[in-house]
Order: structure tokens, then sequence, then C-alpha cells
């Protein structure tokens, strides 16, 4: 009777310790069904925009670029939106970006209709450059400004890629109200592309044209990430029209966006040994249920 339960007891697998244990990595096979080769829908084929709305302009209903794309041909690890099993957030920070200031919200949303069904939504998530101090930095570009990007995730039932579109800009400190700097959103994308792809100098903006390449690599956490980028033209206009701050944005020959989408394809080739740290717990936790259970089995008289 004991031994069975024994038995029983030592095949059973503990659900809490056993998240941990990776299965084999996500292949091709895992792939969501009909997502264009490009690895998203473009949000204009369904109703959607690359311009966000931005709450209270003047005049009214001007927007930001959604000027990069992390796409469904990613680790499907990068595109959950997580810090753990080298998430997105861990693959931001290993490029210098971090979340908001000690969890706090600040600045106005921003809302984007990827042509997913979903309609207009307000941003996942504001990411800032975080000045080199993954926990505290972000909060320094929320007060001197920077470099800073908002998220949001394709996966409305009409158009369910799980790729990322983001909308990256310069912008200046808060007590001149976060303005955007001059060429700040064409900037905003280049820099974080240039670090993303741990490029040695800045990526020459003027130059960048449809279908220029970048990629490097960059590790956080035990993750390493490699990251290639091609920009694309054809999604976004190159224009100043109907763009937020197009009057100091844009100048001097200079449109307020250069009409550029990078498309970024991220790969982990690199995992922390620990991983597997469920295989080494598992057992001990066995062996003192064992223990318990022998005992419990036995009269005290033969203890
Ligand atoms: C988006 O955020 C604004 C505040 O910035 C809020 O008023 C609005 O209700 C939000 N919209 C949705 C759909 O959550
Ligand atoms: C990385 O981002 C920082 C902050 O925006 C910027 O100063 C720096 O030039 C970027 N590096 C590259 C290589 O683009
Ligand atoms: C940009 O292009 C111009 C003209 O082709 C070239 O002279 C210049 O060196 C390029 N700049 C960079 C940083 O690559
Ligand atoms: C955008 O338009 C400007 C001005 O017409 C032009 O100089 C620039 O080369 C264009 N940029 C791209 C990426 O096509
Ligand atoms: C980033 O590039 C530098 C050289 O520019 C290199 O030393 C470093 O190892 C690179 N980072 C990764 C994660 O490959
Ligand atoms: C960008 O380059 C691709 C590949 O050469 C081409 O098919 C596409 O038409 C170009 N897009 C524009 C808007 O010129």
């Amino acid at each position: 009777m004991a031994s069975t339960l024994l038995v029983l007891l030592l095949c059973t697998p503990i659900p809490s310790l056993t998240t941990h244990v990776r299965g084999p990595p996500p292949g091709p096979l895992h792939r969501r069904s009909n997502v264009p080769p490009e690895g998203y829908f473009d949000p204009l084929n369904n109703g959607g925009s690359m311009l966000t709305q931005v709450p209270g302009t003047f005049p009214a209903g001007l927007g930001e670029p959604i000027n990069v794309i992390i796409s469904e041909d990613s680790d499907s690890d990068v595109l959950k939106n997580q810090e753990t099993d080298g998430g997105m957030l861990n693959y931001f920070l290993s490029f210098g970006y971090a979340t908001e200031c000690l969890g706090q919200h600040s600045g106005d949303d921003q809302a984007a209709n990827l042509g997913d069904g979903n309609g207009y939504l307000n941003e996942t998530a504001v990411i800032r450059w975080d000045y080199g101090d993954p926990q505290l930095g972000s909060c320094r570009e929320t007060i001197d400004g920077g470099a800073h990007f908002r998220i949001w995730v394709q996966n409305g039932n009409e158009a369910d890629s799980g790729a990322v579109f983001v909308a990256a800009s310069y912008e200046e400190s808060l007590a001149d109200e976060h303005d955007i700097i001059y060429n700040g959103y064409n900037l905003g994308r280049d820099w974080m592309i240039g670090n993303a792809t741990n490029q040695s100098s800045i990526i020459p903006t003027s130059n960048v044209t449809n279908q220029t390449t970048y990629n490097g690599q960059t590790s956080f956490g035990g993750y390493t990430y490699e990251t290639n980028v091609k920009y694309i033209s054809g999604l976004l206009q190159n224009t100043s029209q109907g763009i937020n701050h197009y009057l100091t944005v844009g100048g001097n020959g200079v449109n307020a966006v250069d009409g550029l989408v990078a498309v970024m394809q991220v790969s982990i080739v690199e995992r922390p040994a620990t991983s597997g740290v469920g295989h080494i717990s598992a057992p001990s936790v066995q062996a003192w249920l064992l223990f318990a259970l022998v005992a419990l089995s036995f009269p005290p008289s033969l203890f």
C-alpha cells in the first residue's frame, strides 16, 4: 500500500517546479498561421494606421509615426511582454532601454489602430533610454528627456501576427514639456536601431534608404540576442503633414517623417545555463516528501 503510494508520488510531476523546465525551442511549425512573409500585417489593409492618435494636438488630429516593427519572424520569447525567459523587456534592457521610472506612468497616452480588429488602443508600455542604469535610469529620461518608445502588439483576431509595433522618438526635457527635438522621430528610430544592433557609430539618418540593413548582437541577464534590421518604405509617407510637432521636428528640407520603417527580426542565440533550474530542485523536494511518507507509514515504535 505504502509502496504503491510512493511510486505514484515519485512519478507525479510537481507543477510549480516544472514550469521553468524548457521544452525544445519553438521551430517554424509554431509560426502563427497566415501571417504574411514579412512577419506582420500592414495595418492600412484593414482600416488601421501607421500614425498614432495623440490627445489634445493643435490643430487636432496630429499623430506620431510608428517607425519600427519587431516582426513575428522573431523568437517567440522575444515577442512576450515580460522580463523573464528572455522576453521583450529583457531584450530592451540588452540595448539600454527600461520600463518607466519605478513603475510610474507619466505623460499622455497615445492610441494606435494596427488593423487587427481591436480598433484604437492606448500603448501597452512606454520604454525609456536608461542612461546605463537599468533600475533608475528611465527616471532620468522622464526628467531630462531623451530616447523613448511606445509599443503596441498586433494581436486582434483579424490580424493576429503577434508583431510588436513601436513609435520611437527623442524628446526634450519635462521642463520643455517633452516636445520632440529637431528630426526627433527619425533620430529616435535610428538611435534605437543603432543600439539594438550594437553599432559602434551612430546610424547616418540622412543616408538610410529603402532596404538598408544593420545587424548585431546585444546581451542582458545571460541572454544574447541577434538583431537583423531592414528599413522599408511604403508603410509611412515621407512627409511632415499630419505629424505632431511638425513645425519644430521638420524643416530645412527635412520632413518630420522620412517614410522609413525599421523592421527588426530578433533571435535568441544564447540562454543562461540556469534556465533548467527546475531539474535540480524537483528531486530534492520529492525526496523530502518520500521521507515524510515513509515516516508516516510506519508505527512510531519502529523509530
Ligand atoms: C487612453 O488613455 C487616456 C488617458 O491618457 C484615457 O482617458 C482613455 O480612456 C484611454 N483609452 C482607453 C481605450 O483605454
Ligand atoms: C544609443 O542611444 C543613445 C541615447 O539615445 C544615443 O545617444 C546613442 O548615440 C545611441 N547609439 C547608437 C550607436 O546609435
Ligand atoms: C552619407 O552619404 C554621403 C553621400 O553619399 C557620403 O559622402 C557620406 O560619407 C555618408 N555618411 C555616412 C556617415 O556614411
Ligand atoms: C524624403 O523626402 C526628402 C525631401 O523631398 C528627400 O530629400 C529625402 O531623400 C526623402 N527620404 C527618403 C528616405 O526617401
Ligand atoms: C557589441 O560590440 C562590441 C564591439 O563594438 C563588442 O565588444 C561586444 O561584445 C558586442 N556585444 C555583444 C553582446 O556581442
Ligand atoms: C523598396 O525596395 C523593394 C526591393 O527592391 C522594392 O520592391 C520596393 O518597391 C521599394 N519600395 C519603394 C516604395 O520604393
